[in-house]
C-alpha cells in the first residue's frame, strides 16, 4: 500500500489528497488538544507548522475538497461563522457613562426625580469594579448549565456553551437555585494568564494578543472548545435575566444568593451618597493596577429591586444603573504618516498612523484627527510627536503636540479613492468626496455598512469578501447580494467555491448566511441603508411609528416633513436626510429592487391588548405619586403615545394638581379628562406593567 503522508503534494490524486486531508486534520486536532488543553505538545513546533502547510498545500490544490473542520479554518483566528443563534429571554442592555463627579450627582439627581424620592430619603446604591471582558449569559434549568451565549446586539447572542463549560469560575450544576435561572456577568482573561498566553504565542511564532480583553474575546470564539480551555478565562456574575423566583429583593441580595449558589462575584460597597462612591472610585482607581484582571471603572446600582423596576431603560441602556469609568490612559509618540479615509457618506477622515506605543496595556498605532480643523488647532503633521490617550474602547485620540514637524499639514483638495474634487460646504467641519456614486470607495464603504453587525449581520460576508465581490463586479448594490447565488458562475465568471481562497463548504456557508436574512426586520432594514443620520436609534423609532415596510416607503416618499417631525426623538436633520435620500432616483431604484428580494417583517405593535394601544395622551399639571417621565414610560410600555398639546387627536389627559390652558382645551373640544388616582387605576389594571 502506498504511504499517501509521503507523497508530495503535486503528486497525489483527488481521492489521496481526500484521505490526506482527514488524516491532517486528525492529527492537528490531535496536537491542538495537547498543546492547548494540556499544555503538553507531544512534537516540536516545526513538525506541527509542517503539518498545517501541508494541508494548507492541499487545500489550494484541491479546494473543493476541503473540509468543513479544516484545520485552517480553526487555530488562531477567531471565528465568524458556526455559532447558533440564541435570543434572549430578556435584552443584555449596556452601561450609560459617567465621567465625572457631576455626572453622578446628575445620576443620582435624575433616579430621585424619576421616583419622586425627596432630597432626603435614603438611596442605596451597590458599587462595583467594571470588568475590561465580554459579558455573557448562562441558562441553569432545574440547576443544572444548560446554555450560554455572547451578548451579541443584546437581542440575540451567540450559542457558546461548550466554550464556556470549559471555564472553572462557571459552576455546571448548582443546588438550591429557582428552576430557571439566567445569570449573566463577564468573562476575561487575567493578567497572568495574558502573559502566559502571549508567551506560548511568541515561542510558537504566533501574533501576540494585544490586551487580556482581545485575548479573551479569540479565546470564547474558537470552535474548538479544546482551545478555549487551554486559555484559563474567568466570569464573575453582577447580574441576571429570566429568573423563575428571584432570591431577594436588593441587588446587594441577589449577589449573596448567586455566591452562595458557587458563581465569583466581585467585592462590592454600598454607599447611600455621591461622596461615598467617588471615594470608593478614587480609591479603586488608585488600586487598579493591583487588581488581578483589567478594570476601567466602577459600576453603581440602585440596589432595590422594585426601583429598578420602576426605573427601567431608555433604548439600550438602563435608569438604575451607570457606570463611572476611570481616566483615559496616555503615552507619546511620533506620527509617522496622515492617511485619509472615506467614509460611505463621501465624508474624508483624517487618520494618524503612529509608531507603535503601549497604551494602557494596548497597542496603539493609529488615531482619527477627525477632521481638517482638528488639525490645524493642534498643529498636528507628518513627523510630530504627540500625546495620545486611549479610554476603554473609545478610538484613540491625539490630544496634543508635544514636538511639532517640520512641515505642517495640507488637506487634500481631492478625494484618495475616486479623484473627484473634495467640497466642504458652508458651515461645515467635514471635506466630502464630490464623486458621489461613483466613488468606489464609498460604495464599498456603503455595503460594508449594510452587512455589518447591526445590520443584515451576514456571516462571512465582511470588509475582505465585500471589497472581492464589489472589485469582481458581482456585488456593487445591496441588491446583488440577494441574487449572488442565483448568478452564481454565469456571466462568463468562475463559480464562488471556485475562487481563490473559497471553497464548497465556505461558499454554501455563505449563501446559506445570506438566505437566512432574506427574512429581516424594517429597523434593521432602514439602518442598513446608511442614511446620513438615521443611526440604531432612529431607525427604531421610524419602524416603530410606521410598523410596516410599505406605510415607511409611502412616507419617506412623499412630502411629509411635518409628519417625520411629530415622531418623538426625530429631529430636523433626520427628516431631512431621510426625504433626501429617497428623493434620489438612484437610491429609490437601489431600494426596490432590494426589497423585492426580502420579506421584511413588520414591526410588533408595543402592546395591542392594552386598552391604551395606540391611544394619544397628554399629561398636564402636578402629578404627586410619580413623575412626568414614569408617567410617560409606563403609557409607552402599555402602547400609548404621549403629545405635549391636545388637539382633536388627543384621546385622554390625564390632569394633575394646578392643570391649566391644557386641561381647558381638552374641555372645550370635550377630550375625555381623568385625574391621577384614576390614572394609577388604569395602568394597575392593565396587564402588561
Ligand atoms: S451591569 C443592565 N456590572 O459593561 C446592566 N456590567 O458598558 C448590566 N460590565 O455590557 C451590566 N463589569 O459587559 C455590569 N460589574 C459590572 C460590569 C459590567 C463589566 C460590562 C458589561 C456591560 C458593559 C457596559
Amino acid at each position: 500500500m502506498i504511504n499517501t503522508a509521503a507523497l508530495p503534494v503535486s503528486a497525489l490524486s483527488e481521492d489521496q489528497a481526500k484521505a490526506e486531508l482527514a488524516r491532517l486534520a486528525f492529527e492537528i486536532g490531535f496536537h491542538d488538544r495537547a498543546y492547548y488543553q494540556n499544555d503538553a505538545p507531544e512534537i516540536s513546533d516545526a513538525a506541527y507548522d509542517q503539518s498545517r502547510r501541508r494541508n494548507s498545500e492541499i487545500e489550494a490544490r484541491f479546494p473543493g475538497l476541503k473540509r468543513a473542520d479544516s484545520p485552517s479554518e480553526r487555530i488562531g483566528a477567531p471565528v465568524t461563522g458556526g455559532f447558533a443563534k440564541v435570543r434572549h429571554s430578556r435584552p443584555m442592555l449596556s452601561l450609560g457613562n459617567a465621567f465625572k463627579e457631576a455626572d453622578v450627582a446628575d445620576f443620582l439627581a435624575g433616579i430621585r426625580r424619576f421616583l419622586k424620592l425627596s432630597e432626603d430619603a435614603p438611596l442605596a446604591i451597590v458599587a462595583e469594579p467594571k470588568i475590561d471582558g465580554l459579558s455573557a449569559a448562562l441558562r441553569y434549568e432545574n440547576g443544572i448549565f444548560v446554555q450560554g451565549a455572547t451578548r451579541g446586539d443584546g437581542e440575540i447572542g451567540e450559542d457558546i456553551t461548550a466554550n464556556l463549560r470549559t471555564i472553572a469560575d462557571i459552576p455546571q450544576s448548582i443546588a438550591g437555585a429557582p428552576d430557571i435561572l439566567e445569570v449573566r456577568g463577564e468573562v476575561f482573561m487575567s493578567h497572568a494568564a495574558f502573559a502566559k498566553l502571549n508567551r506560548r504565542q511568541r515561542d510558537a511564532g504566533r501574533p501576540e494578543y494585544a490586551n487580556p480583553r482581545n485575548a479573551a474575546a479569540g479565546s470564547l470564539r474558537q470552535l474548538d472548545a479544546a482551545i478555549t480551555a487551554g486559555r484559563r478565562l474567568g466570569f464573575r456574575a453582577y447580574a441576571w435575566g429570566e429568573v423563575s423566583a428571584l432570591p431577594g429583593a436588593t441587588q446587594s441580595a441577589v449577589l449573596a444568593a448567586l455566591e452562595s449558589w458557587g458563581f465569583q462575584v466581585q467585592a462590592h460597597e454600598i454607599c447611600t451618597n455621591a461622596a461615598q462612591m467617588t471615594a470608593y472610585h478614587a480609591a479603586m482607581e488608585a488600586g487598579r493596577s493591583k487588581m488581578p484582571y483589567d478594570i476601567d471603572g466602577i459600576v453603581y446600582k440602585v440596589d432595590r429591586l422594585d426601583w429598578q423596576d420602576r426605573l427601567g431603560a431608555a433604548s439600550r441602556t438602563p435608569r438604575w444603573a451607570i457606570a463611572h469609568k476611570f481616566a483615559a490612559e496616555q503615552a507619546q509618540t511620533l506620527v509617522e504618516s496622515i492617511d485619509i479615509q472615506v467614509g460611505r457618506t463621501g465624508k474624508l477622515t483624517p487618520v494618524a498612523r503612529l509608531k507603535p506605543v503601549t497604551v494602557g496595556g494596548v497597542v496603539v498605532s493609529n488615531a482619527t484627527l477627525h477632521n481638517e480643523d482638528y488639525i490645524a488647532e493642534k498643529h498636528i503633521s507628518v513627523g510630530a510627536v504627540v500625546l495620545v490617550q486611549r479610554a476603554g474602547d473609545v478610538i484613540p485620540q491625539v490630544l496634543e503636540v508635544v514636538k511639532p514637524g517640520a512641515v505642517p499639514f495640507e488637506f487634500p483638495m481631492t478625494c484618495p479613492a475616486c479623484g473627484a474634487n473634495a467640497v466642504r460646504d458652508e458651515g461645515e467641519v467635514d471635506w466630502r468626496c464630490g464623486g458621489g456614486l461613483i466613488c468606489a470607495a464609498q460604495a464599498v464603504e456603503r455595503l460594508r455598512h449594510f452587512v455589518s453587525r447591526n445590520a443584515f449581520d451576514i456571516d462571512g460576508l465582511g470588509e475582505k469578501q465585500i471589497r472581492a465581490f464589489f472589485e469582481a463586479g458581482v456585488v456593487r448594490a445591496p441588491a446583488d447580494i440577494f441574487t449572488l447565488q442565483h448568478r452564481d458562475g454565469m456571466e462568463g465568471r468562475k463559480p464562488l467555491r471556485d475562487w481563490d481562497g473559497w471553497g464548497d463548504t465556505s461558499a454554501e456557508n455563505l449563501f446559506a448566511a445570506i438566505e437566512e436574512r432574506r427574512i429581516i426586520s424594517l429597523d434593521r432594514l432602514i439602518f442598513a441603508l446608511g442614511i446620513r443620520h438615521v443611526g440604531q436609534g432612529n431607525a427604531k423609532l421610524l419602524a416603530r411609528r410606521y410598523e410596516t415596510k410599505d406605510a415607511f416607503e409611502a412616507a419617506v416618499s412623499g412630502d411629509s416633513l411635518q409628519e417625520l417631525l411629530d415622531i418623538d426623538g426625530i429631529g430636523e436633520k433626520v427628516a431631512k436626510a431621510l426625504l433626501a435620500f429617497f428623493a434620489d432616483d438612484h437610491n429609490k431604484d437601489v431600494w426596490t429592487a432590494l426589497v423585492a428580494e426580502l420579506r421584511v417583517q413588520d414591526m410588533a405593535r408595543a402592546d395591542t391588548t392594552s386598552p391604551l394601544a395606540g391611544r394619544t395622551l397628554v399629561f398636564t399639571g402636578t402629578l404627586e405619586q410619580t413623575s412626568r417621565a414614569e408617567a410617560k414610560v409606563r403609557a409607552e410600555a402599555l402602547g400609548a403615545r404621549v403629545s405635549g398639546s391636545v388637539s382633536q387627536k388627543t384621546d385622554m389627559v390625564i390632569a394633575g394638581a394646578a392643570a391649566g390652558s391644557k386641561l381647558r382645551k381638552a374641555q372645550e373640544l370635550g377630550v375625555k379628562v381623568i385625574d391621577e388616582a384614576e390614572w394609577l387605576a388604569l395602568i394597575a389594571t392593565s396587564n402588561s406593567q
